[in-house]
């Protein structure tokens, strides 16, 4: 049973990691314009519902595994809670007609995931 949630957390954190560089390649794609486009919105919500479920799958694994004395599964706590709200900026910005923070909204959301994975896969703490 461990075996398969920390399988699923892995392939959950990768899925993460890909619709959130998806989301962020549609929110500055220029070319689409501005604003909350169909794309933008499926994309948006793809990054959000996976990074949660990477987030669900981790608490399950810190109860169920040796983690709970450990201190990185609560940077992943933080890391989902970062990445919803650069996440919740951008789509604000976006749906107000500028690009404003989104450059720096996205980079952000990509930086925490990827700070996430390389503390959980190395366990420093
Ligand atoms: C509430 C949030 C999270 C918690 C509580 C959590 C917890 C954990 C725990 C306990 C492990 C160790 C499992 C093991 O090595 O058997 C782990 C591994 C890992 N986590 Fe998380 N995690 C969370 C979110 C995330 C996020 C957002 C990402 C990245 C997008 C992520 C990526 C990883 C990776 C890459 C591993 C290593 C997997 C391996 O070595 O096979 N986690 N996590």
């Amino acid at each position: 049973m461990y075996a398969f949630f920390a399988h699923l957390h892995s392939a959950a954190s990768l899925l993460s990691l890909a619709a959130t560089l998806a989301w962020g390649w549609a929110a500055m794609n220029h070319s689409a314009g501005a604003g909350m486009t169909g794309r933008r919105k499926g994309l948006y919500v793809a990054a959000m519902a996976t990074t949660g479920f990477a987030g669900l799958t981790g608490l399950a694994i810190t109860f169920a595994g040796p983690w709970s004395q450990m201190l990185f599964p609560y940077v992943g706590v933080a890391a989902v809670a970062g990445h919803g709200m650069a996440g919740k900026a951008v789509k604000g910005a976006l749906m107000r007609g500028g690009r404003g923070i989104t450059a720096f909204g996205v980079s952000l959301q990509a930086a925490i995931l990827l700070a996430a994975a390389g503390i959980m896969a190395t366990k420093p703490f």
